[in-house]
């Protein structure tokens, strides 16, 4: 019985992929073969559940068989580098790959996680980080990436509040070694007491994120100065409560979606070297998104 494949899949068909654990709800599939499709490429993205004990047989596999790109989601974006041939400056930087290339065997890993936020930022908020005070809240994998790409992009300094306070110490003075940007890591406790001098705030915990969409990281927007702008990496769902209160506050907001698209983006566009369709992504995602949302 013929099925949606059968026209599409040819003995040339090109694969793509993303590997994580879990890895049955994500939306890069759906975001990309949309976007293979727009692009009339010979290619496909698939889906791979791959545990951590299976990483390296991963990198393996994806060299056998010829697999010319994958993305890696938690929890592999900081094993698989041991089993890469080469990882990108900012990659390095950053300590963690979301995506790989397959370049004639030779595995490069990057990561386009900062990236794509910076290109969010500028594109959809029309807003440039360089000379702007940023407040990241956050101090885990995504919070490193945006930290990084702020830094590079020249922001005049970075402030690291985490529920963990160590952990934003932490990263903070290794941003500050690595790229020379000023950056000081807080706790919880003391985070309202930076929102004034505050142009940028990112929210990159999981607070506001689906199942728990009534939870917000613990700040007075009121503190932050009118022109503030409030962004926020989740994106399920993409207006958050934080979203949707500093819109109401008549602050400028940015949702997660615009950074996930043009994560993937990036990714696209280091795999095949074309300009990938962002908007057709988006659509995707938003499709996806509601899909998810109804079940
Ligand atoms: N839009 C995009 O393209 C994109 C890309 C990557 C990630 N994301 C989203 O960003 C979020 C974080 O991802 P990640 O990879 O950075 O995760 P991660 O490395 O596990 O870091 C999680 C962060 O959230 C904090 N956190 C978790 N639960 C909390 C709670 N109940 N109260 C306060 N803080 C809490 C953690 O604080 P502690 O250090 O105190 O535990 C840590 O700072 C996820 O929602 C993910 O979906 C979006």
């Amino acid at each position: 019985m013929p099925n949606r494949f059968t026209q599409c899949l040819t003995g040339s068909t090109g694969v793509l992929g993303v590997i994580g654990d879990p890895i049955g709800h994500s939306l890069s599939p759906a975001m990309h073969n949309a976007a293979l499709q727009a692009l009339g490429k010979d290619y496909v993205y698939v889906p791979f559940s791959v545990s951590a004990l299976h990483v390296q047989e991963a990198m393996a596999g994806m060299r056998a068989l010829g697999i010319k790109g994958l993305n890696v989601t938690i929890p592999h974006k900081v094993a698989v580098a041991d089993y890469l041939d080469e990882i990108d400056p900012v990659a390095q930087l950053i300590g963690a790959v979301n995506t790989i290339s397959n370049q004639t065997g030779r595995l490069v890993g990057y990561n386009t996680d900062g990236y794509g936020f910076l290109r969010s930022l500028k594109e959809e908020a029309g807003c440039d980080p360089k000379g702007l005070r940023v407040m990241i809240i956050g101090a885990g994998g995504a919070a490193r990436a945006i930290g990084f790409q702020l830094a590079l992009s020249k922001a005049r300094a970075l402030v690291v509040s985490n529920r963990t306070e160590s952990r934003a110490v932490a990263l903070a003075a290794e941003i500050h070694k690595q790229t020379g940007c000023s950056a000081i890591g807080i706790g919880f406790r003391e985070l309202n007491s930076y929102l004034l001098s505050t142009d940028i705030l990112v929210n990159t915990t999981s607070l506001g994120m689906y199942p728990e969409v009534a939870t917000i990281p613990p700040l007075e927007i009121e503190h932050l100065p009118q022109t503030a702008l409030i962004c926020d990496i989740v994106y399920n769902p993409n207006k958050t409560l934080l979203i949707q209160k500093a819109a109401a506050s008549g602050r400028a907001t940015l949702p997660g979606l615009g950074m996930l698209a043009y994560q993937g983006a990036a990714a696209l566009e280091i795999w095949l070297q074309v300009k990938a369709p962002v908007d057709v992504m988006k659509t995707a995602l938003q499709r996806q998104l509601s899909a998810a949302l109804d079940i």
